[in-house]
């Protein structure tokens, strides 16, 4: 398939930085890590900096910025701190998303209508200073319209539902996601999706139309580990009977 006409791949590290967090090293490195995912052929970066900083760090976020050379996507919390950094980094897109202190990952898919007012206005001294605006919203009619309405330029379906459900629940769920494509797209936004993504569910989501890039992280991070770990331990096993 032509490059041009392919769903383009955003490839999110953010559990790659979680290892790194966990024991307070320097590594796993995030310059290695977006390198080795460039090289593979992914389209972008797309990294949350979240408000309890638990993966990636306010430092990553700017070598991201210096370092990226496809294109880089900045997962955000609707805040005034964000904003700020946001517009001092200038990544090329900014996905806006829901954040609670306490959730494992982004739960659910922002309430636009309930926030219109504040994302309007985000959206807005985002666009100005030239990043494409993107949404992390349910696959529902009402808030795909109030992200039109709130000026964004694309919007990123939430596939969790999709990815956690079997059968006609999901087919029910697959349907929603279509809509909203559909709509979204004769809306004039830029369709994209995410989250729960993995080798064995994406191809249909790849498939429906118009939609633009997917957006992937655990399962690539939990698929690098398994893939990796033999020639991992190998490595170890030579270095430890190398010459000291
Ligand atoms: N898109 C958004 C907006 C997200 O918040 C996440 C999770 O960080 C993803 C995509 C990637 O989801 P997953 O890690 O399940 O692939």
């Amino acid at each position: 398939m032509p490059a041009e006409s392919r769903v383009r791949l955003g490839v999110n590290l953010d559990h790659v930085m979680t290892i790194r967090q966990a024991r307070g090293t320097a590594y796993p490195d995030f310059r290695e890590a977006i390198a080795a995912t460039e090289r593979a052929g992914a389209d972008g970066i797309t990294m949350h900096l979240r408000e309890d900083r638990r993966h990636i760090q306010d430092a990553d976020v700017y070598l991201a910025r210096r370092v990226i050379r496809t294109s880089m996507n900045l997962e955000m919390a609707a805040t005034d701190e964000m904003r700020d950094i946001a517009l001092d980094v200038l990544p090329q897109h900014c996905c806006i998303v829901p954040e609670k202190r306490m959730e494992l990952t982004t739960e659910g898919g922002l309430d636009v209508l309930a926030h219109q007012a504040r994302i309007t206005d985000l959206s807005s001294a985002l666009g100005e200073a030239g990043i494409i605006v993107s949404l992390f919203i349910e696959p529902d009619e009402k808030t795909v319209a109030a992200a039109a309405e709130a000026g964004a330029g694309a919007v990123e379906l939430h596939t969790g539902t999709y990815a956690q459900t079997r059968g006609k629940a999901q087919r029910d769920e697959l349907d929603r996601i279509r809509a909203a494509a559909r709509q979204a797209h004769s809306l004039g936004l830029t369709v994209n999706a995410g989250h729960g993504l993995h080798r064995g569910n994406v191809a249909v989501i790849a498939g429906i139309e118009n939609m633009h890039e997917l957006n992937i992280g655990h399962s690539i991070v939990a698929d690098a580990l398994l893939m990796g770990l033999e020639e991992a331990v190998r490595q170890m096993r030579s270095a430890m009977d190398a010459e000291p």
